[in-house]
């Protein structure tokens, strides 16, 4: 089945973008990392730095019951509209992990709600790339 990986804001600029913090691996190594754990699944990766994109793309997930893989990156600190959209997905019985590179908890204080996470699934944080792919084994197992 396809699965859809979602990231937002500024996520397309990781390898570069502090990566004390975020490392230096672009978005591109990420694909073929998961492509590697789930060869039997379409690995649908995606990136935008617009919030109504992303929200366009959690309508499809409803609309297509397709499950996500979603790191909402700042919109998780502050986007009601990203979360309503993301509550339709959860509602609609679509499985949606919140996922984080970094811990967000460790860092500072605006990090530290996500106006996302009571609306997921569930929320991977804090293990780099490899928060993406616990967020698959869960969806894939
Ligand atoms: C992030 C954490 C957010 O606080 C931040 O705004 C990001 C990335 C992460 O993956 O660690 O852009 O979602």
């Amino acid at each position: 089945a396809r699965i859809l990986v979602l990231n937002g804001p500024n996520l397309g600029r990781l390898g570069s973008r502090e990566p004390d913090v975020y490392g230096n691996q672009n978005l591109a190594a990420l694909k073929v990392l998961l492509e590697a754990d789930a060869p039997s699944h379409e690995i649908d990766l995606r990136q935008t730095d617009s919030e109504p994109e992303l929200m366009s793309w959690l309508f499809e997930a409803v609309d297509t019951n397709t499950a996500v893989i979603l790191n909402p990156a700042a919109f998780t600190h502050y986007s009601y509209a990203l979360r309503d959209a993301a509550a339709m997905v959860t509602k609609a019985g679509v499985p949606l992990i919140e996922v984080h590179i970094s811990n967000p908890h460790s860092r500072e204080e605006f990090r530290h709600n996500s106006v996302i996470s009571a609306v997921a699934t569930g929320v991977i944080a804090g293990f780099g790339f490899d928060s993406y792919r616990l967020a698959l084994a869960q969806l894939t197992r």
